[in-house]
């Protein structure tokens, strides 16, 4: 029987009940498809720091660096630990082990609310790929006299040639083989989040890479959008988007108006992802820790159960990852349980259940 090892990290506040439920439809679908999952738990977080201080141990990556995969519950409390200090842990791993793919799908559920009044299930149905090692999060700079007049401070980019290739051929490799909800073929189009009207250097560079790797690929469909219209096309035009590949810092920033178009933080996960296997590859909700709900059991946990979905796809389970896809379809079609967020009084716990209930009876 196969088996995989799961490192879970549950994090700050919400964590441990999004996580919860992660490793819950984790559990169902090694039982209904017959492999097996072992979980480690690791209580690494602002508690840890505050006993320990530092998030997690020095060999935290030696740690975690045999398991299959690691799923993240969200990290950060600002009443404990400054965010720039905790969430440091998350970009060590992120860097530590090369998962320079923040793969980020944007899926507007069925039964959903979602504050585009032309927003669909078909319309909003995108995927954002992220550059998640370098670029404007490269973690160069300092500070120069930071407390006199003259003071100042300076943060570099870095887009090193093999940076921008890689990241730009999982994009079009991606394109080659992703469906759209409800097609049957492949639409084949990267759009390159950019802004080389502005960043005359690097982003001239990775737009020249671009360039470079769409060459290889002339089956596929390209376009271009600089980072700031790209929100308005994101808002307008949703539909028109398949494949989108964006540095750091933009795609961070626009997978956050992404989430809003699928109704909310509460759907978003991402896989940070290491291709080609050498290490563990991470899966997380995009959402933060909102310790202000710890422990009430009232978050929405869809994101947490995409973030295992997308962590069995990667492990290669296809069948029960697309199980658990039909299954949340299912649940929040039907819109028995809903969470707060989505305007119900459904427990964090009670979606979960409905999910898990609908996959196995599929
Ligand atoms: C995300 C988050 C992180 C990032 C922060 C917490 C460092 O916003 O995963 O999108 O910017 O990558
Ligand atoms: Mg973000």
């Amino acid at each position: 029987m196969k088996s995989h090892q799961i490192a879970i990290i549950p994090g700050d506040g919400v964590g441990a009940e999004v996580s919860a439920e992660a490793v819950r439809i984790l559990k169902a679908s090694a039982q209904k498809f017959s492999f097996e999952v072992n979980f480690e738990q690791f209580d690494w977080g602002c508690d840890y720091y505050l006993k320990h201080g530092q998030m997690g141990p020095d060999d935290l990556l030696e740690v975690l660096k045999d398991f299959d995969g690691i799923f993240l519950g969200c990290i950060g409390d600002a009443s404990k630990v400054p965010d720039h200090i905790s969430l440091a842990i998350l970009l060590q791993i992120r860097k530590g082990f090369d998962q320079y793919v923040n793969l980020r799908p944007i899926q507007l559920y069925p039964g959903v609310d979602t504050p585009i009044r032309t927003a669909t299930p078909e319309t909003v149905n995108m995927v954002v790929v992220r550059e998640n090692t370098e670029g404007e999060y490269s973690g160069n700079g300092g500070f120069f006299m930071p407390d006199k007049p003259e003071g100042f401070a300076n943060q570099m980019a870095v887009f090193t040639r093999k940076g921008c290739e890689r990241i730009m051929r999982y994009a079009f490799d991606l394109a080659r083989t992703r469906k759209k909800l409800g097609d049957e073929d492949p639409v084949g189009l990267v759009t390159n989040c950019t802004k080389s009207n502005a960043l005359i250097y690097s982003m001239v560079y990775w737009d020249s890479i671009f360039d470079q790797i769409a060459g290889e690929y002339p089956d596929i469909k390209t376009d271009m959008a600089l980072v700031d219209a790209m929100t308005m096309w994101f808002v307008k035009n949703p539909q028109y988007f398949d494949v989108v590949v964006a540095s750091n810092l933009f795609g961070d920033i626009i997978t956050d108006l992404g989430a809003m178009l699928q109704g909310g933080m509460g759907f978003a996960a991402g896989g940070n992802i290491n291709p080609e296997k050498e290490f563990p590859s991470m899966f997380e909700p995009i959402h933060g820790s909102a310790p202000k709900y710890t422990g009430k059991n009232i978050v929405n946990p869809i994101a947490s159960i995409e973030a295992a979905r997308m962590l069995l796809d990667h492990l290669d389970e296809t069948e029960a990852a697309d199980g658990i896809q039909a299954a949340i379809m299912k649940v929040l079609a039907d819109g028995e349980v809903r969470t707060k967020d989505m305007g119900g009084t459904s427990t964090t716990r009670e979606i979960g259940e409905a999910v898990e209930k609908e996959f196995l009876a599929l």
